[in-house]
């Protein structure tokens, strides 16, 4: 049902800081900051030749990662996205399953303009999982 990795999302405390580290150390191509306030996240888009890594960094208390980084204040891998070719069929196949979707399982539109939804970690390796309509 997966299909291609669509990104690996890292959530970092200082985006121009680790924008830089990509971009000088690494070697990558690296986008300027692209603020989602309606994500409370800061976004930066590294292009790699077969996927993408996000780097995201909170806006705000309230921020979806705020906590993620209090409990990781270096940072860290904050979710992995598959690409499926239907959301909503890949949704109801997985709650069948017992999987549990958050929020109210209606997909939201995510940081490439696609319908996207998280999947609960303790589902899941222990890995928050977001899916994105291909
Ligand atoms: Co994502």
């Amino acid at each position: 049902m997966i299909g291609r990795l669509n990104h690996v999302a890292i959530a970092v405390r200082d985006i121009a800081k680790a924008a830089e580290v990509y971009r000088s150390t690494l070697g990558a191509a690296v986008s300027a900051v692209v603020p989602q306030p309606a994500h409370g996240v800061n976004t930066v888009f590294i292009t790699l030749p077969n996927t993408k890594i996000e780097l995201l960094e909170p806006i705000g208390a309230d921020s979806p990662i705020a906590k993620f980084l209090e409990r990781n204040p270096d940072g860290g891998i904050h979710h992995v996205c598959y690409e499926v070719d239907d959301i909503l069929a890949a949704r109801d196949r997985l709650k069948a399953a017992g999987a549990r979707v958050l929020g109210d399982g209606t997909p939201k539109i995510g940081a490439h303009d696609k319908p996207v939804l998280f999947l609960h970690p303790k589902d899941f390796c222990g890995t928050l999982v977001e899916l994105e309509q291909a």
